[in-house]
């Protein structure tokens, strides 16, 4: 099918040519064209620009963006959508005193959703699964990344990895898959990390290559998880089986783990809520996209990633989400884009270009996500009637967003 969007008021991150990241102040620009339309066939953008230019293009269907704007739709490049039920008892845990840490120690946290993932049918998870992608399709999310890590047993680890394999035959939407056995020590391995470590690198990650289950190793880089050698390892493991390394590092402490991921070539370092010096030199020169997670900073009350320092310092930063059941019960990336401009001090222009193409790159597409270009996939969001760009962080807490499209296809 085609489809014309004609009279849109604003067409947002327009690039001719095809950019895969933006970075430090360039951030600051987000190229749009006013009165603007947008063709597109199939499942690609073939052509847009503005209205006067627009000729007598025509299309099998044609939708009126008066009054509204048209952007990429989100690439949310960290999410652990595929979990089985939730934990609102530790939330409630948290406000009564406890904090993230303590409830781990106690064996909730991680550990609570392992145990009710191992009860879960496979058909349940995918069920669950299921019902929270949709909502953030309609939320305007385009394309996503789902890791494993509530299973950290060969089998529940394969089970996850499963659900997210057929998520991604089932939807019309790009899932990209990573392997994140390494998210805590199992029970059955306490008192004995090393196990498990040797259990991810000799039985989990070799059968995980084979099956072509996962793009992405990924590892909880922190205290009380896995150190800096653990994760060396694994992310050597990873790597020898075509495995890329994105990795959880600095939510809690900082201790190198950043300058690990870069050794590695991660091609993401996420959360980094603490940051020194040295991990944003770390960065310098690197391919690795930082990732900030503000939702996640705003539900644990931690500190929020200093996305300032790290674009002052010349540096890219990808937003995203980090949907899960303990740190981050929402996969809704129209908050992050608000809570990144009223927290981290981001200006919606920097905040849109590290949730689309920043976001794209993170999860190694921005060759064909992430921004409005010839011959990329036609996924975007129509708002509804608003007054500029900046009204979407401004507004926060309510649904602008009137049509998604996704690889062309209207998410109804
Ligand atoms: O990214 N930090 C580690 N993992 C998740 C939270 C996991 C959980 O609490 O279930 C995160 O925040
Ligand atoms: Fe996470």
């Amino acid at each position: 099918m085609s489809i014309l969007i004609t009279n849109i008021k604003q067409l947002l991150q327009t690039r001719d040519t095809n950019v895969l990241k933006v970075v430090g102040s360039d951030m600051k620009h987000l190229p749009y064209i006013e009165n603007a339309y947008l063709l597109i066939e199939h499942d690609t953008i073939v052509e847009f620009g503005e209205m006067k230019d627009m000729g007598d293009t025509v299309a099998e269907r044609v939708i009126d963006a008066t009054d509204k704007i048209v952007l990429p739709a989100w690439c949310d490049s960290h999410t652990h959508l595929v979990y089985a039920g939730h934990r609102e008892q530790e939330f409630v845990d948290r406000i009564n005193g406890l904090s993230y840490e303590d409830i781990a120690k106690r064996g909730g946290g991680i550990l609570n959703s392992a145990e009710k993932l191992e009860q879960a049918t496979e058909d349940e998870l995918y069920e669950q699964a299921v019902a929270r992608l949709k909502t953030v399709m309609r939320l305007g999310t385009g394309a996503i990344e789902i890791k494993s890590g509530y299973g950290l047993t060969p089998e529940s680890e394969l089970k996850m990895l499963r659900v997210i394999k057929r998520i991604k035959h089932d939807f019309n939407i790009l899932v990209k898959a990573t392997f994140l056995g390494a998210h805590a020590v199992p029970k059955a391995f306490k008192g004995n990390k090393e196990g498990y470590v040797q259990q991810i690198i000799n039985e989990m990650i070799p059968e995980i290559a084979k099956e072509q289950l996962a793009h992405y190793v990924d590892v909880f880089c922190e205290e009380g998880y896995f150190t800096l050698e653990d994760t060396d390892k694994i992310l050597e493991a990873g790597t020898a089986h075509g495995l890329v390394p994105k990795i959880h590092v600095n939510q809690f402490n900082a201790f190198g783990g950043v300058a690990l991921g870069v050794k590695h070539k991660a091609l993401s370092v996420d959360h980094l809520e603490v940051m020194n010096p040295e991990d944003i030199e770390a960065l310098k020169g690197s391919d690795t996209m930082p990732v900030a997670l503000p939702s996640c900073s705003y539900f644990l009350s931690i500190p929020y990633t200093p996305a300032r320092a790290i674009i002052d310092a010349d540096l890219p930063l990808a937003l995203a989400t980090d949907y899960n059941p303990g740190s981050t019960p929402s996969g809704n990336m129209n908050f992050v884009v608000s809570t990144a401009c009223i927290k981290m001090k981001m200006t919606p222009e920097e905040a849109i270009n590290a949730a689309t193409i920043n976001g794209a790159y993170a999860m190694g597409v921005s060759n064909m996500y992430g921004s409005i270009t010839r011959g990329k996939k036609a996924n975007v969001i129509i708002t509804n009637c608003i007054p500029s760009y900046n009204y979407l962080p401004y507004a926060f807490g309510e649904n602008h967003i009137d049509t998604v499209i996704i690889n062309g296809h209207i998410v109804d």
